[in-house]
């Protein structure tokens, strides 16, 4: 006889733990209750009582003050009556299972009625009904029964974990004609997919295989089943004392697997009793190879489980506030997101921790990846609360902190107004602009800040606290002094630049000409005669200038305004020519005539001989100062700067008439000053 052990045989992870700690327990001399027995095993569960356990089948059933909540795990309403009567909990409820309870929870919050693939009544099954809560809550078994569902557009399905992977397929199949809309929790522990292919494996190259477990235990039931089908004599052995019975031959190969509650002593006796059968069985585990006697070595090697058990650990992720981890969205609701963060319970998003919280149901999708902050490590509810805006402010910070470092400027919005300053929002940083940085001029109302956008420089950094002072006016100085610097580097002597007029003084006009303002002197302005400088420009006017001087020492510039139009002696005989008639205004009186100004900086003498047409005593007599007057042009002399004027011929004749052949001018005698 050859004996063939699968390695997935016996105890799972999620058991063991249960039974170590019920252990432990019983070892420090505790007087516990188990909220049902730990294991689906009678044997073990009988070795547990008679050290001191006491298995209560409800909870008012309980005794002492230590109860041990068992790996199915129980329901919401369970853990919170435990707490209620101040007792001391020994949560051992597989990770496994728990995570299905997180998922559950968070779909009754979400109005999410639950599907629970499995078997009806299943302690796991009630337990996991259990944070069914405000919503309808279903266990189907079976395609039919899936198929029986009442329509609904959406809901959770899960899995108890020990539900094989194939039924498990076809039942969500049939239920997705039922609820199109079926968000599947693909809960099966993978210890029972491999501990149930492996025993299929086995089951398929056997003549006989021995299932061994408890008959109260669902997954050991499974497994039957499974091996069944494959191997028509296949055993079920609860006790190792069943083995003696066994219809087995010498020739044949056994293959022998066990439930999850199946201890390693109970296999190894199943082992050695039939070594006594047939004196070929071995433990080996890998290959069939010749049997011996007095078999040592445990079948499931403790070194497996552990490191399982490591293997696990791993997956379960540590986690801590404040780290940042990646998980993979398994849920969106309403209100939250669910994260697989790896951890034996799923995170939880509030939509108020999300980056998108408008329309967050169509931003955010089921399968997408997702990088999250870990707020608390329990919620108070057994959830993980996660933010992702943190993992962005937090991004955020370390990027403005650099920016800070590197003297660099950042763009923000004023926010509110607060003693002494302004508030302002710096890719979601909270950032205070004390009022005198705001501007390099006093700011009487800083609530026209209030929602504007603001390029700032952080003056300050308050790692701990997580605060940013900013100053708005050291970026308006920089970059004055920086248009500064450019407009001396472009300027020079005798270029002519576009400036605009910024104010107006006495003597003179300043001028903005790119970041440095010059100063058009008054007699500057106009080729003509200026009394003051709004005569020619005034503020905001756009003038091009010529640069006249430049003291860069001193940082003064003298612009010119009339240097920028011709000279009106160099074109007087041009825009003038003799005989023809223009107006011109009357500027000075003097004894033998008046002076007609025909444009800025270009007099002309009307004779007083021909201001009238009959003589005249006095030319105030007929003009005064300020007087339009129609003018003929009798002579333009640009070397002497004369032009020559009548006032009488001008109203004897239309414009631009021919002069009398041979008429006297009648220019007089010119004093010496003209
Ligand atoms: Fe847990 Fe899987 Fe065992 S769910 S209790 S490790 S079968």
């Amino acid at each position: 006889m050859k004996v063939e052990i699968a390695r997935q045989a016996g105890f799972c992870f999620g058991v063991r733990r249960s039974v170590d700690a019920v252990n432990a327990l019983l070892a420090q001399g505790k007087r516990i209750t188990t909220l049902g027995p730990v294991i689906h095993n009678p044997m073990v569960v009988e070795d547990m009582r008679a050290r001191g356990a006491y298995v209560a089948e409800s909870l008012k059933d309980v005794r002492g003050e230590t109860v041990v909540i068992r790996s199915h795990g129980e329901g919401r309403a369970v853990h919170e009556a435990l707490r209620a009567r101040g007792l001391t909990v020994v949560d051992t409820t597989c990770p496994f299972v728990a995570r299905i309870h997180a998922r559950v929870d968070a779909a009754s919050r979400a109005h999410l009625p639950v599907v629970i693939v499995g078997e009806k009544g299943h302690a796991e099954v009630e337990g996991i009904l259990g944070w069914v809560r405000g919503v309808p809550g279903y266990v189907v078994g079976t395609e039919e029964e899936a198929l029986a569902l009442p329509e609904m557009p959406r809901a959770l399905v899960v899995a108890q974990t020990t539900t094989p992977k194939a039924r498990f397929e076809a039942v969500c199949a049939a239920a997705r004609q039922r609820i199109p809309g079926c968000e599947i929790f693909e809960s099966i522990c993978k210890t029972t997919v491999l501990r149930q292919s492996e025993a299929q494996d086995l089951a398929s190259r056997v003549d006989a295989m021995l299932v061994i477990g408890g008959r109260n235990s669902s997954n050991t039931r499974k497994l039957f089943s499974l091996c069944a089908r494959l191997c028509p004599r296949t055993y079920f052995l609860e006790r190792p004392q069943e083995a003696a019975s066994l219809p087995l031959r010498a020739q044949d190969t056994i293959g022998i697997t066990a439930g999850a509650s199946t201890p390693d002593e109970i296999i190894k006796e199943v082992v050695t009793r039939m070594s006594e059968l047939d004196k070929t069985i071995t433990p080996q585990t890998d290959a069939p190879v010749e049997a011996q006697e007095n078999v040592q070595e445990p079948v499931q090697e403790p070194a497996q489980d552990a490191e399982f058990a490591a293997a696990f650990e791993k997956t379960l992720v540590s986690i801590r506030p404040g780290q940042t981890v990646t998980g993979t969205i398994v849920q969106v609701t309403d209100n939250e997101v669910c994260v697989n963060i790896g951890y034996k319970s799923d995170g939880l998003i509030p939509v108020a921790e999300l980056i998108t919280q408008e329309n967050h149901r169509e931003a955010y999708h089921v399968g997408d990846e997702i990088e999250v902050e870990v707020v608390k490590v329990n919620d108070g509810e057994g959830n993980v609360l996660l933010s992702e805006k943190n993992i962005v402010s937090r991004k955020h910070w370390d990027a403005l902190v650099e920016k800070f470092e590197n003297n660099e400027y950042v763009e923000g919005t004023g926010k509110s107004v607060v003693k002494g300053g302004l508030i302002a929002d710096v890719d979601g940083v909270r950032t205070f602009v004390p009022a005198s940085q705001l501007s390099e001029r006093y700011v009487e109302k800083i609530d026209q800040f209030v929602g504007k956008p603001l390029k700032l420089k952080i003056i300050e950094v308050d790692k701990q606290k997580r605060r940013l002072v900013a100053s708005r006016k050291a970026v308006l100085a920089e970059e004055s002094a920086a248009r500064k610097a450019a407009a001396w580097e472009n300027l020079e002597v005798g270029k002519t630049v576009h400036g605009i007029v910024r104010r107006l003084t006495d003597f003179g006009a300043f001028v903005d000409i790119g970041g440095v303002d010059g100063l058009i002197h008054i007699t500057d302005l106009s080729w003509g005669r200026v009394k003051h400088p709004s005569e020619v420009v005034k503020p905001n006017d756009e003038v091009d200038v010529l640069v006249l001087a430049l003291d860069r020492e001193r940082e003064r510039i003298s612009l010119g305004l009339k240097q920028t139009k011709p000279k009106p002696w160099e074109t007087a005989q041009v825009n003038y020519p003799v005989g023809s008639i223009c107006e011109g205004k009357v500027v000075r009186i003097v004894t033998f005539g008046a002076f007609v100004e025909l444009e800025p900086g270009l007099d002309g003498l009307v004779h007083i001989s021909q201001i009238a047409p009959t003589r005249i005593n006095k030319v105030e007599d007929v003009l005064k100062v300020g007087d339009i007057v129609r003018v003929r042009i009798l002579d333009v002399n640009p070397e002497a700067k004369r032009i020559s004027l009548s006032i009488r011929d001008a109203a004897d004749y239309g414009d631009n008439a021919e002069l009398p052949e041979g008429e006297d001018m009648g220019l007089g005698e010119l004093p010496e000053e003209l």
